[in-house]
């Protein structure tokens, strides 16, 4: 086709324009408000530095904001040359009383997460490349929803191919900045976990795990401590070890020191399940999403990131984290099924199901952590896809000796948004994980159903009973969750961190 040259004139000048246009709207600042409102009705309400803003407009906000009636929550509306900013991105915070006391949430914390994200969303669509928040009335929620809105996972994609996110801050002449702080260093956190279990297995090994832990957290007041496979040997973690028998990768375990309060000798425990891949072994998964378990070193991630919360936050207590890495793969060296194993405190595992490789990892973990003498014990593991079947992708599952410790996760993953669920420790469960086979320990349950129920009595066995201790299932709460706007609703989620981060500032003073 013959193309004359006044054509590609003009799409000279097109291009050109376009790129133009592009980089000029990302030089630009764009500020995020708040407007309250009440579904169905023409009732809308600033926030109190919306209200300034719009008396800096003489009034027009609002009347432009009036013209298209009430923006619900989750929803944003942008305004161009409406006063000191190019572009306001007037966002809905809801009524926070429409929240279900069923639900078991902090609805106005929520709803000021829902909406800076919903503002930061907007604004980073039309290329905005400076985009400020205004406190919403709660300026760590605010820093919360827009940091975690403004996150993509895109580190291994051509450079010019990857979308450019905007810098994200607080209001300029807004109070809070403390506050904000706070919630940007939680959103920094879970984004950090969120990158960990997203980055493919052969990117994210237990070695690359490791040394990217251990840079985060040096720079901060926090020691680590790579140890390897030989460590684990003389330690006795037979049933930790056994777990690494397919693969080729060095197993790794990190224990993580921050001591922000240099007069507790006891130390919060934190234990993470570190599987950077977990095919199932020789019990193999299905191939259709195996490419998920990339993503089962979620409890990992989480005890990581929250430690480097805290430790930014510098939260005056001691935490210590225990993360056994290793990959569970099949081959000729690999543990088979019926193989037993031995963990530190001596009892013996029967092996029935390799897929079944958390619990044995973590059954190490627990014992090394005990010797501590901790506090109390919390373990975190995308441990069941039995928890997923019982309460979806919106909540984790805790199971916990202490009702006291019960109460206080419960009560932070209230205020976090990122809630938990108390799941049963009966005895019935446990007497389907032990002595039934001429062995101490079985690492499949002996009866039909409550797969978390009976992998978390399998976990108990490997606490002292002094010791108050809490797991947490996470596998439902892994990935691909639909519940959370500011989060997403696909890749990794790093979830529920910022709970722990809460629960820990709790329990711990
Ligand atoms: N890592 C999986 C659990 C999982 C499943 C996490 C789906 C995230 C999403 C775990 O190691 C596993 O394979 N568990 C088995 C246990 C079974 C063999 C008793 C499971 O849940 O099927
Ligand atoms: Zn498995
Ligand atoms: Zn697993």
């Amino acid at each position: 086709m013959a193309i004359s040259r006044s054509y590609l004139l003009v799409r000279y000048k097109y291009s050109v324009l376009g790129q133009r246009l592009y980089s000029s709207m990302s030089d630009k600042r764009g500020l995020v408000l708040g407007v309250y409102s009440t579904d169905g009705q023409d009732d809308v309400r600033l926030t109190k530095f919306a209200q300034k803003y719009n008396e800096s407009t003489s009034g027009k906000l609002l009347e432009q904001i009036k013209i298209c009636g009430p923006i619900s929550s989750g929803s944003a509306r942008i305004y161009w040359d409406l006063g000191k900013y190019p572009a306001v991105a007037v966002a809905g915070l809801g009524d926070a009383s429409k929240w279900d006391e069923l639900d078991e949430i902090n609805g106005v914390k929520e709803n000021v997460r829902i909406a800076a994200a919903a503002g930061v969303r907007a604004l980073s669509a039309c290329k905005i490349g400076t985009i400020e928040v205004e406190d919403l009335e709660d300026a760590e929620a605010a820093a919360e929803g827009a940091g975690l809105a403004n996150y993509k996972f895109q580190e291994y994609k051509n450079k010019e191919k990857q979308t450019s996110l905007p810098t994200v801050a607080l209001a300029e002449n807004n109070s809070g900045s403390e506050e904000w702080d706070k919630g940007s260093i939680l959103a920094d956190a879970q984004n950090w976990a969120r990158k960990l279990m997203e980055t493919p297995a052969n990117l994210m090994t237990p070695t690359i795990f490791s040394e990217n832990v251990k840079t985060k957290l040096a720079s901060l007041n926090v020691d680590v401590q790579i140890y390897d496979e030989e460590w684990a040997r003389v330690k006795q973690m037979g049933s930790f070890l056994s777990v690494t028998n397919g693969t080729k990768e060095p197993a790794k375990f990190l224990e993580i020191t921050y001591k922000g309060d240099n007069s507790a000798d006891k130390c919060i425990a934190l234990v993470g399940k570190g599987v950077t891949f977990d095919s199932g072994g020789i019990s193999l998964k299905p191939s259709a999403s195996m490419d998920q378990m990339r993503a089962d070193m979620g409890g990992a991630a989480n005890v990581a990131a929250t430690i480097y919360a805290l430790a930014r936050q510098k939260v005056p207590v001691h935490v210590k984290g225990f993360i056994p890495l290793c990959e569970n793969m099949p081959s000729g060296t690999a543990t088979k099924p019926g193989d037993v194993v031995f963990a530190m405190n001596g009892k013996s595992i029967c092996v029935d199901n390799t897929d079944a490789e958390g619990r044995l990892i973590l059954a190490d973990a627990l014992c090394y952590a005990s010797t501590f003498n901790p506090l109390f014990i919390l373990d975190i593991a995308t441990l069941t896809g039995a928890i997923k079947v019982a309460l979806g992708d919106c909540v984790a599952g805790v199971f916990s000796t202490s009702n006291k410790l019960w109460e206080q996760i419960h009560e932070a993953g209230y205020e976090s948004g990122d809630r938990v669920w108390r799941m049963p420790l009966f005895k019935h469960y446990s007497d389907q994980m032990c002595d039934h086979n001429g062995y101490d320990l079985n690492n499949l349950g002996k009866g039909k159903g409550g797969g978390s129920c009976t992998a978390a009595a399998f976990l108990r066995q490997f606490v002292d009973k002094e010791t108050p201790w809490l797991h947490v299932d996470i596998a439902g709460v892994m990935g691909d969750c639909s519940d959370q706007s500011y989060t997403g609703s696909k890749g990794m989620t790093g979830r529920p961190m910022r709970t722990l981060v809460q629960f820990i500032k709790k329990a711990g003073s």
